[in-house]
């Protein structure tokens, strides 16, 4: 059912699509259907786009289906993003980065005009942080970068258990060649200060908190798509 609703939520939001735009494409299971659908639209209509993946998991599904992709080096703007998430408030704030791909979403989402998230209801909540926040963090220094993470969460009164993603045996690596700690904090009351905070740790490359960035999201349940922004 779940990857039914992330199907429809992409179909959806394929509606905005327009001839000419400058896409960028997320990562995920629900980003996927997205490319996928893209794919078949413009292999039935000719349409004319150009794709900026935000992971080479994405750029490998373009190339397989038949999406134009290009880079931020040659079109530095984009139109319109469409990615999942993790988690998505009523304020359109979002987690992301379960998949790794957090920093490319952010930077890609940053350069478009617009970011829509496709997602299932399952991910629409009250308050952010159930989900672990991903923070990226270069490989040099992380004992002393996760020691500044801690201090910086006990400061703050907030009890976290942090986790440096795995692999395997080896640490996740992601398209950047950095680490990711996953941050167990249940609930985030002001997401907006935690992010400046995080942002201020030398080895903090990225977080997860998409703060100011989403305008629109599609929400799917079972009785239909609910959407929010626009
Ligand atoms: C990738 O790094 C993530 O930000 C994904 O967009 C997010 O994890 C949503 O993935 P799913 O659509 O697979 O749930």
């Amino acid at each position: 059912m779940s990857d039914e609703l992330k199907r429809r939520a992409a179909k959806r939001a394929l509606q905005a699509v327009r001839p000419g735009m400058k896409l960028g494409l997320g990562t995920g299971s629900t980003a996927e259907h997205f490319v996928r659908l893209l794919g078949e639209r413009i292999a039935a209509e000719s349409l004319e786009v150009v794709c900026v993946p935000t992971s080479e998991a994405t750029r490998n599904l373009a190339q397989e289906v038949g999406v134009p992709i290009t880079t931020l080096e040659h079109e530095p703007a984009l139109d319109l993003t469409v990615d999942g998430a993790d988690e998505i408030d009523s304020q359109l704030r979002l987690i992301k980065g379960g998949g790794g791909a957090l920093l490319r979403e952010k930077i890609v989402a940053s350069a478009s005009t617009r970011m829509i998230v496709i997602a299932d209801e399952s991910k629409h909540v009250g308050t952010l942080g159930r989900f672990p926040l991903p923070v990226e963090v270069v490989p040099f220094g992380l004992a002393a970068t996760r020691r500044a993470i801690v201090s910086l969460l006990g400061a703050r009164g907030l009890s976290t258990s942090l986790e440096l993603r795995q692999k395997g045996n080896d640490p996740f690596v992601t398209d950047n060649g950095n680490y990711i700690f996953d941050l167990k904090l249940g609930a985030i009351d002001e997401p907006e200060r935690l992010a400046a905070d995080l942002s201020k740790i030398p080895g903090v490359v990225e977080h997860g908190l998409f703060i100011g960035l989403c305008s629109g999201a599609v929400i799917a349940a079972p009785d239909g798509e609910e959407i929010l922004g626009q």
